[in-house]
């Protein structure tokens, strides 16, 4: 049997699951915070809670595709990281008595068109899913007062490092089978979501700091350090087999 990459995302998502959150200590939010952070958190609160099922099976088929046995269970680890920190948010938002979202537009639109795109659409949408947890959560962190809260944005900070790493792996293997994105398509696609996010989640992220322009520049930053990232992983990878 052979080991990939997507072998080791396999294990690293195994070996974190153990690692759970003591969210005992949860304190009570004042009456700006609860203004200023409600309404955004309970719409990440059901994003992250995708059960990514179309992803599954968009992984299935392009494991397939490229002999890669261990990529859907890879990706089945951190969809389950994602639910939980769904199940995180979740427990503050109760905790304060805030109701939780069923459903939200942005939500939908997002999930509309990542099922009507393949493998390789969907993870570029995801990686800039995953590039705008980064200055939410920061922002989140700086913005509340609560400890539970407090301790969820620095997981969820650390997870999404760990899943940006993983969607640079995956993205060097959609470009290298060409069903990736062109890196410049990618940049434009991120800069209308940032666009949408800062519509909706701009207080926020100005509470922790954040203009529109630093959002997206931090954004964008992030996107090009992923790319890198896939370029190198995909030219390893060609080297490794023109050696074999
Ligand atoms: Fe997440
Ligand atoms: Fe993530």
């Amino acid at each position: 049997m052979s080991i990939t990459t997507s072998t080791l995302w396999r294990i690293h998502f195994s070996r974190r699951w153990p690692m759970e959150l003591d969210l005992a200590h949860q304190g009570h939010w004042t009456s700006h915070e609860r203004d200023l952070l409600a309404d955004s958190l309970r719409q990440f609160q059901l994003g992250e809670g995708s059960d990514g099922c179309n992803l599954l099976r968009f992984a299935r088929t392009f494991a397939a595709q490229v002999a890669d046995p261990d990529l859907p269970e890879a990706i089945a680890g951190l969809i389950a990281e994602e639910q939980r920190h769904s199940r995180w948010l979740g427990e503050v938002l109760r905790h304060q008595h805030e109701p939780l979202l069923q459903k939200h537009w942005v939500d939908g639109v997002f999930r509309l068109a990542r099922r009507a795109m393949g493998f390789g659409l969907e993870i570029a949408i995801l990686v800039s899913a995953e590039i705008i947890a980064v200055p939410y959560y920061a922002a989140v962190r700086r913005a509340t007062t609560l400890p539970a809260l407090q301790d969820i944005c620095d997981r969820i900070l650390e997870d999404e490092a760990f899943h940006l790493q993983f969607q640079a792996a995956n993205l060097s293997l959609v470009v290298r089978n060409r069903f990736g994105l062109r890196h410049m398509l990618h940049r434009v696609l991120q800069a209308a979501i940032c666009a949408v996010v800062w519509n909706q989640h701009g207080r926020v992220l100005a509470a922790g700091g954040y203009t529109y322009t630093t959002f997206w520049h931090e954004c964008d930053h992030l996107l090009a350090e992923v790319q890198q990232k896939s370029q190198r992983a995909a030219r390893s990878r060609c080297a490794s087999t023109f050696a074999a």
